[in-house]
Order: C-alpha cells, then structure tokens, then sequence
C-alpha cells in the first residue's frame, strides 16, 4: 500500500515541483560525488535516479545504469538525455531497486541519492546494492538520514507519518539500514547549507 500511494505521488505532482526544489542542492551533490575515485569504464548504477539529476556531475568517460520505478520521473530523465547528448552514456531503465536484475559484483560505484529515504524497504535496497557492487567499490549515499548518536526531533515522528506515504521519510538511521553489510562509511560532507543532507562515501570489502 506504502508503494502504491509512492509511486502515484512520483508519477504525479513530485516531478513537477521537484526540479525548483533539488537546484539549491546542485553545489553541494556535486561536491559529493567528487568524493568518488572515478576511472575511464566504470560502471555505475544509480537506483531511484529519478529525473537525472545526479548525472551531470558524474564523468562522462564511465557507463551508468539508472533505474527508477516511476515513468514520469523516467521520462523527464530520457529526455535530459537528449538535450544534453547523454545518451550514449546513460542508460535509464524502468525497474525496482529492491529486486535489481544485474549479476552480483557487476558495478564498481552505485549513487544514491535521496532514495533511501524514499525506498519502501530501504535495508532491502541497500543489500541489492552491496550485492550489485564489486568488492572495492565505492557507494556514494547523499540524503537526509539520522545517524546512531543524533538527539531525536520531537516533530520528525509527526512530521514523518504524513510524509513517509508520499515524499521521503525523515526518521531513517543510515547506521542501521548498513548494519551488518560489508562496507565502511570513509568519508561524509555536508550535503547543503542547513545541515539536513549529508554525503556519505562508503566502501564496499
Ligand atoms: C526523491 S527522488 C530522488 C531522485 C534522484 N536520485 C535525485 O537525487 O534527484 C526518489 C526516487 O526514487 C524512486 N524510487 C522509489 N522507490 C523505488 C524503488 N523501489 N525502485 C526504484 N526507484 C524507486 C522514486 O520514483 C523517485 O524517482
């Protein structure tokens, strides 16, 4: 039911509203993917890349694979492609990033962004990421997610009730969707001015 009302969320108003609301983040995503040690044929994939905004600050020398359930978010994606001669690049494919259809150790580097606080079952995601991602590879998680020691928001649980069924949720701990996975947290920025988004760089061993 959680996906249901998600994913018409996402193929309704969220894309259309959604371009003005990541713009003031552009500096500091950027910024966070250079934390990533790309190289000329790297494979990348990218779950719940949305309308693409990630893919200008990735090199255009690697290969991507973006992979999102929502047609609207796809389409808007595919056509920055275009515009944008990505094409040959990018590849952005209709598909659920809880159940991804690649080979294990297939990607040397994987992007999320603002997706594990939307994905219904974010450990499950997460476990198909580490699945998908070569021993050594890095995973770069930029987004708004809690962490072990941080003193809970009385209005983050309200707050999150309504939001959660639509948008994001804003209660996800990033120590415990990890918790048990082969990878280290190497390296966090901040990932906009107030400190709500951070840019964590993790690897894979
Ligand atoms: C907040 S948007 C983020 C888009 C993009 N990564 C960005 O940073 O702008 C979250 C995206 O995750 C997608 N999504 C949610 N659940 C998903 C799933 N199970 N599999 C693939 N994509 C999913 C939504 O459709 C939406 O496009």
């Amino acid at each position: 039911m959680k996906n249901v009302v998600k994913l018409l969320s996402y193929n309704t108003f969220i894309p259309f509203f959604y371009p003005a609301l990541m713009l003031p983040i552009k500096p500091w995503r950027t910024k966070a993917i250079k934390m990533m040690d790309f190289h000329t044929g790297d494979r990348v994939i990218v779950p719940g890349v949305g309308t693409g905004h990630d893919l200008s600050a990735i090199p255009k020398d690697v290969r991507v694979d973006g992979v999102d359930i929502s047609d609207v978010m796809l389409g808007l994606g595919k056509i920055k492609l275009k515009l944008f001669g990505m094409e040959k690049s990018v590849t952005l494919s209709k598909m659920d990033a809880e159940k991804l259809s690649f080979d294990d150790n297939t990607f040397d580097k994987a992007i999320l962004s603002l997706f594990l606080t939307v994905v219904f079952d974010a450990r499950k995601a997460f476990a198909e990421i580490v699945r998908v991602v070569k021993p050594g590879g890095q995973i770069l998680i930029f987004d708004h997610l809690l962490r072990k020691s941080s003193v809970p928001n009385i209005l983050a649980k309200p707050i999150d009730t309504v939001l959660s069924y639509s948008f994001a949720s804003v209660t996800r701990v990033l120590d415990d969707i990890i918790e048990g996975y082969p990878v280290t947290v190497e390296k966090t920025v901040k990932g906009d001015l107030l400190g709500f988004i951070e840019g964590y760089l993790l690897v894979k061993h």
